[in-house]
């Protein structure tokens, strides 16, 4: 099989289309035929080499890719999947055998949950690993329905899913954005849309006086923002190097990497995704081959669009046939 690799740390003309050997599933493990997966700010951390000291660990090549779409090409001992079924599933990619941007990929049944063979696979590949980050994340938090929630950065990809989970729980969802972005969060459930510069503390004043009862800081401004938070609230950082330090609150960090293997959470995200409660998101013009995966993340690297840019694997037909 064909994997995106890398041997050393740098920008995307060190990417490279290697051949590795075909997975074999082990007692609890899954091959999965990739039709999708998608490129995240932690893949380009990963490549770009500021995750080096998680890594130390690992020898070259490395593969990146948190998250994947896929068929079931072939189930290991004591694994209920059978080969054809479409799947979304998770990894970590600080893995000895990488992540997910590869034809193949062999994890345990636990990371995946069967999806829907009619819907768009390559687009759901966009969903699991962040609708699992916004979980654990809002499961932090422990908010009662009807309570306030600020999610910073609601136009990135998390924030569209933590809109869409926490107003699935009840909660009542203020996102800041620019204003281009207003439309799409209203719709994913926001209540109000809030701006990213000054004009932020007064609209959230004004709907909460005494501030919010919890933050999701998907932006990465908590330190500026966890203020607006009410005395006694909550804050979620997702990122360790950006923590949350205001003694008024109980703020933390939560970690996707933590739940990889969580079957119940990654199963009801698959149920959401076939309920319409979460969207994926594929970036304008953000479908690559994985021939060109340098391409791909040049754009990821770029910035400036919605959705998630997504690398596609040609072996989707294969996994299908072996059903
Ligand atoms: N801890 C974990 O396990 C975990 C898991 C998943 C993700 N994460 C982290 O969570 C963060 C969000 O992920 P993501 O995939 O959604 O990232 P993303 O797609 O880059 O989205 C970040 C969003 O924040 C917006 N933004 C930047 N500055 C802002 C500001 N001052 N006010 C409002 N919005 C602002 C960006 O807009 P522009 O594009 O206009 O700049 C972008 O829409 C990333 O740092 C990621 O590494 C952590």
């Amino acid at each position: 099989m064909k994997a995106v690799t890398f041997d050393s740390f740098g920008s995307p003309d060190v990417l490279r289309i290697t051949d590795l050997p075909d997975p074999v599933p082990g007692p609890g493990e899954v091959v999965v035929a990739v039709c999708a997966a998608t490129i995240n700010p932690t893949d380009l951390m990963m490549l770009g080499g500021q995750q080096a000291r998680l890594m130390t660990h690992l020898s070259p090549p490395f593969i990146a890719g948190m998250e994947f779409s896929g068929h079931v090409l072939r189930a290991g001992p004591r694994v209920a999947l059978v080969p054809g079924q479409a799947v979304i599933g998770v990894v970590n990619p600080r893995r000895p055998q990488g992540g997910a941007q590869a034809q193949r990929i062999c994890v345990p049944a636990v990371s995946v949950a069967p999806v829907a063979a009619s819907g768009d696979l390559a687009a759901a590949a966009t969903v699991p690993m962040n609708a699992l980050t916004g979980m654990l994340a809002l499961e932090f938090l422990a908010l009662p329905p009807g309570s306030s929630l600020l999610v910073t950065g609601g136009a990135g990809q998390l924030g569209n899913l933590v809109i869409q989970l926490a107003q699935e729980a009840g909660l009542k969802v203020l996102a800041n954005a620019a204003e281009q972005d207003r439309a799409l969060l209203l719709e994913l459930g926001a209540v109000t849309v809030l701006p990213r510069d000054a004009g932020l503390e007064p609209a959230l004043r004004q709907i909460c006086p005494q501030g919010v009862d919890g933050l999701v800081d998907g932006a990465l401004i908590g330190a500026q923002v966890s203020h607006l938070v009410r005395d006694g609230g909550r804050a979620v950082s997702l990122r360790s190097s950006h923590p949350i330090a205001d003694a008024r609150l109980t703020s933390g960090y939560v970690s996707v990497v933590a739940a990889m293997e969580d079957q119940a959470r990654i199963a009801r995200i698959a149920d959401l995704l076939q309920g319409g409660v979460l969207s994926p998101r594929v970036a304008p013009q953000g479908v690559f081959p994985f021939t060109q995966a340098a391409e791909a993340f040049r754009m990821a690297a770029q910035g400036g669009f919605r959705g998630r840019v997504i690398l596609t694997f040609d072996n989707d037909q294969e996994g299908r046939n072996h059903g």
